[in-house]
């Protein structure tokens, strides 16, 4: 080979190894995510859902952590405790809230870290619940819920009261027969009045109307017959309800809250009853002394958005747009999003509150990184309505509906591609 010939060679050497380093190397690390980061690649193990299963999990959090893109979704894991505070990065848009439980508290504080750095705003995920604080009718305990309200309020969170008026969870007492006017208006006004000055906002009605109803029902006949309360009085208790707990605490924020939003039949129900409860209330003096004129009984709608990789950002859209007129705030109120369609999540059996093994794929957790960036866009667009976002759970583990790693965090603490995704809609 003569003296050109030899440096033409290496050159061409030179050239192949720094394509392979600049396009293969990287495109392998996609693949195999698991590669360069083996400490990450199960981030999922700790929370019992795998061992089980094909390693997705695993390799769908850190996969993407080596594919040469751009985007936050390629952030390696972090620890929730070392990022920054979400309710700050978010606070000129909506408060950031969570769940909280009994074990998140110690004496007069809340002693969950990963809580106290990241939110701002917590709901008790079941203690505020009829069955918890209302055990027999005319007799409260008030305890356990009492210590957690002190605790959030002592560490500078805001609480809401979740929730009065639902058909699941309920005291053994509430049965259609006694749900009666007077019953409610007494119990009612027993657990408002007791947390007086120290709820934010409460959930009066949880979930009325039932799944798959038709936008053209009429709400006042569409609710859902096993709510006892609907089965006793009709649809009149919608209102009575929410002017009790009005009357009770009138500095508390009142809510309406319910699941599947985004599905059309649904919000409009909502959207019917919302309207017809406050038209009928700025019609009337049932107020409380005082109270400014155009004051609304019904203040708030919260959207749960207990999610799942099916539901489009355009639905969500199309339900803003719905209840904007209405002139109500907006919270999303318990947001977490399945890994996976609801039909694979249940297919496997998982069902709720059920441990189980995850059959989430790498690619689901991609999809739910991007349907949760593309959510967070939509909120900060209707950031003028929208005044909370809270999250059902921390971790996936603590989810119930944990098989389906609906969260932003991995068991281990981990942030998920789709914690990248919601960070990243701040910049949008
Ligand atoms: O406390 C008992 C415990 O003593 C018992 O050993 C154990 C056996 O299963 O059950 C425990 O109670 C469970 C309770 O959560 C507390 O952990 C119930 O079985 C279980 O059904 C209950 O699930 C709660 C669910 O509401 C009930 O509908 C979930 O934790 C809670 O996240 C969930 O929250 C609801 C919102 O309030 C309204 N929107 C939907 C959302 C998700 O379902």
């Amino acid at each position: 080979m003569t003296k050109s010939g030899k440096t033409g060679f290496l050159a061409l050497i030179i050239g192949i190894a720094l394509v392979f380093a600049v396009i293969v190397l990287p495109l392998t690390g996609c693949d195999d995510g698991n590669n360069g980061n083996g400490n990450n690649g199960n981030g999922n193990n700790g929370n019992g859902n795998n061992g089980n299963d094909n390693g997705n999990s695993g390799s769908g959090n850190n996969g993407n952590g080596n594919n040469g893109g751009t985007d936050q979704t390629d952030n390696p894991p972090v620890d929730i405790m070392s990022l920054p505070p979400m309710k700050t990065q978010f606070s000129s848009y909506f408060m950031i809230g969570n769940i909280f439980n009994p074990g998140d508290v110690s004496g007069s504080s809340v002693t969950n870290t990963r809580l106290t750095r990241h939110y701002n705003i917590l709901t008790a995920e079941n203690n505020m619940k009829p069955s918890y604080i209302a055990p027999s009718q005319g007799s409260y305990n008030f305890t356990t819920a009492d210590s957690m309200v002190n605790a959030a309020r002592a560490s500078g969170f805001k609480v809401v009261g979740h929730t009065l008026l639902w058909h699941s969870q309920n005291a053994n007492w509430m049965t259609s027969s006694s749900c009666t006017p007077a019953n409610m208006k007494t119990y009612i006004t027993a657990v408002v009045d007791h947390f007086k000055g120290k709820i934010y906002s409460w959930d009066v009605l949880n979930e009325v109307f039932p799944d798959g109803v038709s936008a053209s029902a009429d709400w006042k006949t569409a609710m859902r017959s096993d709510n006892p309360w609907f089965a006793n009085q009709g649809y009149s208790f919608v209102y009575e309800g929410f002017l009790a707990a009005r009357l009770a605490d009138p500095a508390a924020i009142l809510y309406y809250n319910d699941y599947n939003l985004d599905n059309s039949g649904k919000a409009m129900m909502v959207r019917n009853m919302v309207k017809a409860v406050n038209d009928k209330y700025l019609a009337s003096s049932d107020k409380p002394v005082g109270e400014s004129a155009g004051r609304l009984l019904i203040e708030g709608i919260g959207m749960q958005s207990h999610h799942n990789t099916n539901v489009q950002a355009s639905s969500i859209r199309a339900t803003l747009n719905l209840f904007k007129p209405l002139g109500v705030k907006i919270s999303i109120s318990e947001l977490d999003v399945l890994g996976q369609s609801y039909q694979d999540f249940a297919k496997a059996g998982h069902g709720p509150n059920k441990q189980g093994s995850t059959t989430v794929t790498a690619q689901g957790l991609q999809t739910q990184a991007r349907l949760y960036g593309e959510y967070f866009k939509l909120f900060i667009e209707f950031k003028d309505i929208i005044e909370r976002v809270s999250f059902w759970g921390i971790t996936d583990n603590q989810s119930w509906r944990s098989a389906g790693l609906p969260l932003l965090f991995d068991s281990s603490g981990k942030s998920k591609p789709a914690y990248n995704k919601v960070i990243e809609a701040l910049g949008q």
